[in-house]
């Protein structure tokens, strides 16, 4: 009785404080409620500059359009994952650059893409485990929502009815939505403050970009522009509409070189982008070379002469019908090269270029040794290829040189993060571990003399 007469209480102060200016009955309902029930949410978004400039309300993403994930809450029709399509009727730009990325489509990527496929099941040991899959690679690429019933749960407002969603909770940002959709923003964008300061700074990216296959973010912590901004961080201004290098910060962060608007005296040198391929000209991300930046997302969609999806053969010659052409390359290789060129003289800039073609080169004929060692392997019935090419050491050694090292040093060299290009998880491993595959292959010839000869 006495709780429930201080929640009512509770509610008259609330909702006279935090609905008194809004004139939507509907809106005044939410934080009447919501107020209480997630204060959290209701005090994350009345910092956000939706609360603050837009009035932008909870009902502008949470209601519209119905569709699977719409249910009944307390007499209003509500959304209860708000996706792109919602924040669409007042970002269109950003929502259709958005599904451009390769990041949009991680989901079909992985899931779509046999040998991927086969990979994940390696990795997690199991197979046909949902929540596993959720827990490991989903967990970045973004799971498959399926809205699947309803579960009636006891409130403090009384009994109500919520949706029970596979694939939930999860921001990755390949997500399927329920409306079709892909992606979530707030991957980089965490509800409900929804801002560009937290997207403009360098953790936001490291949930995702830090292990050893996408080191970005381990290198960017150790090169120097992560080294100014981790001690000048605090006297910057991360909030400002035009954010201007010389100005509101002087080193960039991952936004900054891959998506922020970069003026130079004023001038546009790279407009605001959510298609981060527009400063791409390759695919550093080699599986297993590097080779020029895709044309379409939907990576899982190539096929090379081997009938592999592979934007690449396992000679490393690249599948050229599925790249971009040298023309486009340029063009956006200047696109990068202009941002430097805020802080950097030309001679700066072409020689940090050339340095990475070069480990573009040299990361992509080890990784064609390896995958020499093993071509061998398999053709000598060393290794078996018929039984899935990820689960025999041989094998694994193969992946860990293009997935984990190759992509280390180009990354390191990329952006200047010289060990992990090097001693951790770089070339020294390169190395070593062509040396390992050489070695076990001589291993495995020996053992098979001995049960053919018995000695
Ligand atoms: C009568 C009180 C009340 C009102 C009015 C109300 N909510 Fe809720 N809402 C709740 C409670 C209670 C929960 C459950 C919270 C929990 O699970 O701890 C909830 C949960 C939610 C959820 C999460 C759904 C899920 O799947 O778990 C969303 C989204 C939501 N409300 C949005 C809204 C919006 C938008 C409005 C205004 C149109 C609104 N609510 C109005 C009480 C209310
Ligand atoms: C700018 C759009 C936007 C506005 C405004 C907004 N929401 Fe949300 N809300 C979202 C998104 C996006 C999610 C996350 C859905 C997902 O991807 O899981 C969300 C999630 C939620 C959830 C579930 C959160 C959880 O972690 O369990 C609740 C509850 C909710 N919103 C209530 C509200 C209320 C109440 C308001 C108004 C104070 C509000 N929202 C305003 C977009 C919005
Ligand atoms: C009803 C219109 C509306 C909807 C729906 C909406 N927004 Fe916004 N949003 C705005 C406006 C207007 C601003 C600009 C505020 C300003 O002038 O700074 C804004 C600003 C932003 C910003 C920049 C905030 C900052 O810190 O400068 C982000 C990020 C953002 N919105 C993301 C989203 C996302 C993600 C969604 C969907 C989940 C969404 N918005 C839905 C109107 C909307
Ligand atoms: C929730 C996880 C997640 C977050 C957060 C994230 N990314 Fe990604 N990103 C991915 C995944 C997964 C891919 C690969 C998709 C694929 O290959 O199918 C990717 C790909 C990329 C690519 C290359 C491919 C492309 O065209 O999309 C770039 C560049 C990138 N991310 C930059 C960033 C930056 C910068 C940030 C921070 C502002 C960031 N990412 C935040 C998961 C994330
Ligand atoms: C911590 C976040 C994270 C997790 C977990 C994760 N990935 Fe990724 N994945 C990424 C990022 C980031 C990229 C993009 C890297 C780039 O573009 O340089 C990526 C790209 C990929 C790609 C390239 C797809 C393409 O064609 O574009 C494959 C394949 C892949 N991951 C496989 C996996 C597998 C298999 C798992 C689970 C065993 C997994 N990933 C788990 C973050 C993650
Ligand atoms: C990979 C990370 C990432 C994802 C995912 C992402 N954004 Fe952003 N967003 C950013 C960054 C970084 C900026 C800041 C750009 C700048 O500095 O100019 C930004 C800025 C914005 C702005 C502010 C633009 C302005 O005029 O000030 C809006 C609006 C926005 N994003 C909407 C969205 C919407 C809608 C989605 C989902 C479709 C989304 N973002 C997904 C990273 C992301
Ligand atoms: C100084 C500018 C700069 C900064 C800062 C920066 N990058 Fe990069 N990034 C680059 C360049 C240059 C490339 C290679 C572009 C090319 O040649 O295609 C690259 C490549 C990448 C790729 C590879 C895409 C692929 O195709 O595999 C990813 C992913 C990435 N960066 C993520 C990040 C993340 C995450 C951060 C922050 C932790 C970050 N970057 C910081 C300049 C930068
Ligand atoms: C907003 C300014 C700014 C931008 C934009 C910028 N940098 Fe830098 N960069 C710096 C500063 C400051 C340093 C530190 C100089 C020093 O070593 O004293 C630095 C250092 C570096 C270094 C380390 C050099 C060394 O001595 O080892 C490399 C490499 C580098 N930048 C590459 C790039 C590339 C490539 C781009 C564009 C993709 C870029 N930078 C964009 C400000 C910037």
């Amino acid at each position: 009785m006495k709780f429930g007469f201080a929640v009512v209480i509770l509610i008259l102060c609330y909702s006279f404080l935090e609905a008194k200016d809004w004139t939507d009955e509907t809106l005044k309902a939410c934080l009447e409620c919501h107020g209480i029930i997630t204060p959290g949410i209701v005090n994350d978004w009345r910092i956000s500059k939706h609360f603050t400039v837009a009035r932008v309300g909870c009902t502008d993403c949470h209601t519209g359009k119905e569709r699977s994930d719409t249910f009944s809450h307390n007499g209003f029709r509500i959304h209860s994952i708000p996706t792109p399509e919602n924040c669409k009727r007042c970002h269109p730009e950003e929502v259709k650059e958005y599904e451009g990325n390769i990041m949009s489509y991680a989901y079909g990527n992985l899931i779509y893409n046999s040998l991927f496929k086969e990979l994940i099941k390696n990795v997690n040991h199991f197979e046909g485990r949902p929540l596993t899959e959720e827990d490991s690679c989903l967990s970045c690429h973004g799971t498959k929502l399926e809205v699947k019933g309803v579960k009636k749960r006891e409130t403090p407002f009384g009994i109500m009815e919520f949706l029970w969603i596979d694939g939930w909770p999860n921001t990755g940002v390949g997500r399927l939505n329920p409306d079709g959709s892909k992606g979530s923003c707030s991957a980089c964008h965490p509800r409900h403050s929804f801002s560009v300061e937290i997207a403009r700074k360098p953790e936001t990216c490291s949930r995702c970009h830090k292990g050893p296959d996408v080191p970005a973010y381990k290198i960017y912590t150790v090169s120097k522009h992560g080294i100014i901004y981790s001690s000048k961080k605090n006297d910057w201004n991360f909030c400002s509409r035009t954010w201007t290098p010389g100005k509101d910060y002087y080193a960039p962060t991952c936004a900054t070189c891959h998506m922020s608007e970069v003026r130079k005296n004023g001038e546009i040198v790279a407009k605001r982008t959510h298609m981060v391929a527009d400063r791409l000209s390759h695919r550093l991300f080699g599986i297993p070379y590097a080779t020029a930046y895709p044309k379409s997302p939907e990576t899982y969609r190539v096929k090379n002469r081997a009938d592999l999806p592979l934007l690449s053969e396992l000679s490393g010659e690249p599948v050229q019908e599925y790249l971009i052409s040298k023309e486009e390359q340029t063009q956006r290789r200047n696109t990068m090269k202009s941002i430097c060129s805020v802080c950097h003289a030309t001679s700066f800039i072409e020689r940090h270029f050339l340095k990475l073609d070069e480990a573009i080169t040299t990361t992509n004929e080890i990784t064609r040794k390896s995958t020499e060692i093993l071509l061998s392997s398999w053709d000598s019935g060393q290794a078996k290829m018929a039984d899935g090419i990820f689960n025999e050491l041989l094998e694994r050694l193969w992946v860990e040189q293009w997935l984990f090292y190759a992509n280390s040093v180009r990354l390191a060299s990329a952006m200047g993060g010289a060990d992990y290009g090097v001693f951790d998880g770089g070339r020294w491993d390169l190395t070593k571990t062509l040396q390992k595959m050489k070695e076990w292959l001589k291993v495995l010839f020996s053992l098979t003399d001995i049960k053919k000869t018995g000695k």
